[in-house]
């Protein structure tokens, strides 16, 4: 690039400009999905993209069977979802995407990257949203957040008093939902492990911090709801 001055930090040509300082961005991730690149928040941190499931993603799309109404009510960046877009050119299933996600800037963003017929964006409670796209024909993907402290700045939003009330609170959902969902969590999570639900692993594709790690999987999806 003309003009561009390169510095070399421990052998690494790096850029010593600071970019995306004030505004987030759109960008394409290594997968060709959709992410939000996210400015530097008040600690001086930046975090390297918006919290998410994107090292899974993959993997789990291939597992969600088909269905009429696929909804993710903490949707994020919706990157399962975006996985299901290609497939369902082919096999017209699922025939309405539901995102909801109760932070305005997610939402709008949503809106605006995902302007399609067949996805509906939505900007209130997970709880409500379940509750009212829940059939015997919905499949949900719910993600909820996994550390309080990733919320603690302007795009998202967090709005139980622990990780552990999201945890409690969606459990409670499922026993009673007509459809089928996959909750994802961290591989530790006991309340997951002991939830009576199916669980199973996940390993990303992707190293984060000399691992791949894995995701935890927890499910009321079984082999009889594959054709
Ligand atoms: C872990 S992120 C989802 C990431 C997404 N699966 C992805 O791969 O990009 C959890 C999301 O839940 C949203 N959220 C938190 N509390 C919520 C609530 N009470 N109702 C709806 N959305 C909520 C946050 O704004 C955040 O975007």
């Amino acid at each position: 690039m003309e003009g561009l001055k390169l510095e070399s930090h421990r052998g690494i040509k790096t850029n010593p400009n600071p970019r995306n300082e004030d505004v987030a961005k759109t960008i394409i991730n290594r997968f060709g999905q959709k992410s939000i690149s996210l400015p530097r928040i008040d600690d001086g941190k930046r975090l390297a993209g918006y919290a998410g499931i994107t090292g899974i993603s993959r993997r789990l799309a291939r597992l969600i069977p088909d269905c009429d109404v696929y909804c993710e009510p903490l949707a994020g960046t919706a990157k399962v979802c975006q996985e299901l877009f290609g497939p369902k050119k082919i096999s017209g299933y699922p025939i309405q995407f539901i995102l909801n996600d109760k932070s305005k800037f997610v939402a709008k963003w949503l809106r605006k990257e995902f302007n399609y017929n067949d996805v509906k964006i939505t900007c209130t409670d997970f709880k409500y949203c379940i509750k009212k796209y829940d059939s015997k024909n919905t499949v949900f993907v719910i993600d909820q957040p996994w550390f309080k402290s990733f919320y603690d700045q302007g795009f998202s939003h967090f709005d139980r008093e622990s990780v552990k009330a999201y945890d409690e609170e969606i459990l409670e959902l499922c026993k009673s939902i007509k459809g089928k969902f996959f909750i994802t969590t961290r591989r530790e999570n006991n309340r997951m492990k002991k939830s009576g639900f199916k669980n199973i692993f996940i390993q990303s594709e992707y190293v984060v911090m000399g691992k791949y790690p894995h995701v935890l999987i927890t499910t009321n999806v079984s082999k009889e709801d594959y054709n």
